[in-house]
């Protein structure tokens, strides 16, 4: 066991493989005359937002997706906001609209998520798509949580009757992702700030997803020799290098498949974002039929 290496889940080269897939699909819907699009608006000047954006518009002209930037000053008010939404809620041209998080302070982000018609809501943080969710009924899928769950795939773990442990609770990751993991028939387990014997809770994980946002909370004497270790976080080093939540140099030596950061999830979350738009485009001829 010990001489066994870890195997590193690539998420670069299977966002990659899901693009290539995706773009052959969009060719032929624009064919048929139906080009996807979306509609990204961005509120500010947030460094960090500004990239995102940047990939996301980049992975669109990759697959030949329409997109359209709405760039909004920072002191943009919530009623302003709110309008542009319901306007690109009747554009039939726009298939997926994506805010981008987080919003600035004088802007309540439940009201704009709320603004958004719940079929173009591409990034499935609408209450109405996490309410299918958890019912289990067919929706639009969080990105980042549908991406985390290609990556187990990838790894060759079966996910039905595993101890699948999560940490972190938001609702853009641990909350959607639990009721993917319990669709899938894992045995589901939240941890977050309050959590006791965190490290305890972590060793019995089959299957450990970390996304606190807290650089390296997670180090090898927390995981469970061979788990799938998969990393949601992206911090920034004081040298501005980009690293997760866990701590790669310890779990490596402990975990049977590990994502490293960058190069594990984030990519997967932006294919993940193309799917959900091309499949939000598809939609709509289909309920036409
Ligand atoms: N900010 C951080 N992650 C995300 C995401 O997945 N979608 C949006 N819209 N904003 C984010």
């Amino acid at each position: 066991m010990d001489s066994v290496s870890p195997k590193i889940l690539d998420g670069k080269a299977l966002a990659a493989r899901i693009k290539e897939g995706l773009k052959k699909e969009v060719a032929q819907l624009t064919a048929e005359g139906l080009t996807p699009g979306l509609a990204v608006i961005l509120v500010g000047e947030d460094p960090a937002s500004q990239v995102y954006v940047r990939n996301k518009e980049r992975a669109c002209a990759e697959l030949g997706i329409n997109s359209w930037k709405h760039h909004l000053p920072a002191d943009t008010s919530q009623e302003d906001l709110v309008q542009l939404v319901k306007r690109i809620n009747a554009d039939p041209e726009v298939h997926g609209i994506l805010v981008q998080l987080p919003l600035p302070a004088q802007i309540k982000t439940e009201a704009v998520l709320d603004a958004i018609d719940p079929a173009k809501d591409v990034d499935g943080f609408h209450p109405v798509n996490l309410g299918l969710l958890a019912a289990g009924r067919p929706g639009i899928i969080p990105c980042t949580p549908a991406g985390v769950i290609e990556l187990v795939k990838e790894s060759g773990v079966e996910i039905a009757g595993k101890e699948c442990v999560i940490v972190g609770r938001s609702n853009i990751v641990g909350k959607p992702l639990a009721f993917l993991f319990l669709q899938e028939h894992g045995t589901v387990t939240i941890c977050h700030s309050r959590t006791r014997n965190l490290e305890e809770v972590c060793r019995r994980a089959d299957i450990l997803v970390v996304a606190a946002g807290r650089a390296g909370l997670v180090h090898g004497g927390m995981i469970k020799p061979g788990a799938v270790v998969i990393d949601v976080g992206i911090n920034r080093t004081a040298e501005g290098r980009l690293t997760g939540d866990v701590d790669f140099a310890s779990a490596v030596q402990q975990a049977g498949a590990i994502t490293p950061v960058p190069g594990g999830v984030g990519p997967m979350t932006i294919a993940m974002l193309m799917k959900n738009t091309v499949t939000a485009a598809r939609r709509t001829v289909q309920t036409l039929d």
